[in-house]
């Protein structure tokens, strides 16, 4: 079995959210299953300086906007990579400072529909070895917006590789207008509403929904709620015909990476047999590299937090409206490091300054303080409004940093709620894994947490709960089967 493997951001080289998270993890593991595989992504300016070597493997020409690109694909073998991963080398689009999709001021660069519709006809014309490699992969796998035209430029080849596509968030649709569409001089026949046509624009994910043998997306609860009008972003019709080929496949994560044993990032190492002790060090250095003095008081208080892309989606709103009253009614205290609207980083920073002693902020994109985070922390909040599937609540399991999330998308089919309460009486789930409430509101966010704060004074309790956590099982290797199923 060959697949070629295409995505937009891949982890370690370049990562905006889980996308680059899942673009290295999934194809290690499906390697690991025997399958012969190939990533491909974009030659980006930061991508070209981390690698050490590199091998052309030869020239393409393709033509885009009435141009002739000559692009280069280039070979490499960098570490932590156990397959090659091939490059898509187009100087004028990919080789600027910035991040895959918006330049150093956060604004969308102008051309990124033809630079991910260049990026995908490469990718088509790989999936037919049109450099004559000799290598012809069974399945190519695109993921997300960027990658939809990968399946319509296969339609009209013949003897075309099988084509599935992964929904990572339809939030984000590769919207662009009709005028961009003509302006890249796109196939004509793909405009109507049974192709890429979406209400007078062009939607690159609907093209991989379309075009696609094979639709995943990353939880099974999310495969159903995109079928409604709720979380479908108008796409909900386009879906609900085509379940016949939708497949809700949860995530997981790489062991490796993300293990409190072997962390490289964190301080001190711990288990789940003996995660008291290692998780109170590393809320040490957390708290101490955040400018807190760690006294036996604020050792001993419960530590949220949160490490997120700072959009919408995530409901970092409740939380902001949540915390005066988990200020003045708990000894509770917050850290968060995320990147996003300007509105929502002025809004924490605000908070921070406002109490310092409890309230620590970062904004910007650190790996190590993110890692650093997650063990040092007795509870991870996560009230967002949808999740397609979620990595961070998995990262917070596996380190016993029982996460607080709304009952969504791969929230609700990762994480085990501690309690049921019927009216009168509380009964704890003996499988229990964190908090989980049924609407995003600051009041029930507000509830939950505060039910989790007096959970957490009762240790005997708290410690089988993080103990269930750190049990889970949230490894690629069910997951990869279940890929590996489909591909075949
Ligand atoms: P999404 O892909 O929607 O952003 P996920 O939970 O699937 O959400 O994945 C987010 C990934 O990005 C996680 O690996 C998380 O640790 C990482 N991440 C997000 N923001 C930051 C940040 N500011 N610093 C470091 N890592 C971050
Ligand atoms: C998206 C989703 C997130 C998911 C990630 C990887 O960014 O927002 O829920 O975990 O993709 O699939």
């Amino acid at each position: 079995m060959k697949v070629l493997f295409a995505s937009s951001e891949v982890w370690p080289l370049i990562k905006t959210g889980g996308l680059g998270d899942v673009a290295y993890s999934l194809p290690q593991a499906l390697q690991q299953q025997g399958v012969d595989i190939r990533i491909v992504l974009p030659a980006y300016q930061e991508v070209l300086k981390q690698l050490d070597s590199f091998e052309i493997l030869g020239w393409l020409s393709l033509t885009l906007a009435g141009k002739e690109h000559c692009v280069r694909i280039l070979q490499s073998h960098p570490k932590k990579f156990s397959m090659p991963l091939w490059l898509v080398d187009c100087q004028a689009l990919f080789d600027r400072a910035g991040n895959p999709y918006s330049n150093e001021e956060g604004h969308d660069w102008h051309d990124n529909a033809e630079r991910f519709a260049l990026f995908s006809l490469a990718v088509a014309k790989l999936g037919m070895d049109a450099l004559n490699l000799n290598w012809k992969p069974d399945v190519v796998h695109a993921h997300d917006w960027q990658t939809g035209l990968v399946p319509a430029f296969l339609d009209n080849e013949i003897d075309r590789p099988k084509r599935v596509f992964t929904i990572h968030n339809l939030a984000y649709g590769g919207y662009f207008p009709l005028q961009e569409f003509q302006r890249l001089q796109l196939p004509s026949q793909w405009w109507s509403s049974e192709g890429i046509e979406f209400y007078g624009n062009m939607s690159m994910i609907k093209a991989g929904i379309i075009y696609a043998d094979e639709v995943t997306t990353v939880s099974p609860s999310y495969a159903k709620e995109i079928c409604t009008a709720e979380f479908g972003y108008g796409l909900e019709g386009v879906l609900l015909h085509r379940q016949y080929k939708l497949t809700g496949i949860l995530n997981g994560i790489d062991p490796d990476a993300w293990n409190p044993q072997t962390d490289p990032l964190l301080p001190h190492h711990y288990s789940a047999e003996q995660s008291s002790l290692g998780k109170q060090k590393n809320k040490q250095a957390l708290l101490e590299s955040n400018g807190i003095e760690a006294t036996d008081d604020n050792l001993a208080a419960p530590l949220l937090g949160m490490v997120s892309r700072l959009v919408e989606q995530k409901g970092v709103d409740m939380i902001i409206e949540a915390i005066p009253q988990l200020l003045e009614n708990s000894n509770a205290n917050f850290i968060f490091i995320g990147t996003g609207h300007p509105h929502i980083e002025a809004q924490l920073l605000k908070l921070s300054e406002q109490h310092p002693q409890r309230i620590m902020v970062s904004i910007e994109y650190s790996e190590k303080k993110a890692h650093l985070l997650e063990a040092g922390c007795d509870l991870f909040m996560m009230p967002s409004r949808f999740e397609p599937c979620g990595l961070n609540q998995l990262y917070s399991l596996r380190y016993g940093t029982l996460p607080i999330v709304h009952r969504t998308g791969g929230l609700a089919d990762t994480v085990v709620n501690t309690y049921f309460i019927e009216p009168e009486h509380e009964k704890i789930n003996s499988d229990a894994t964190g908090f989980v409430f049924d609407n995003a509101t600051t009041d029930e966010f507000l509830k939950t947490t505060q039910y989790a704060l007096s959970i957490f004074s009762q240790k005997k309790r708290w410690n089988q709960i993080q103990h269930n956590a750190m049990q889970q099982d949230y490894s690629w290797d069910k997951s990869a089967l279940e890929y590996l199923r489909l591909y075949s």
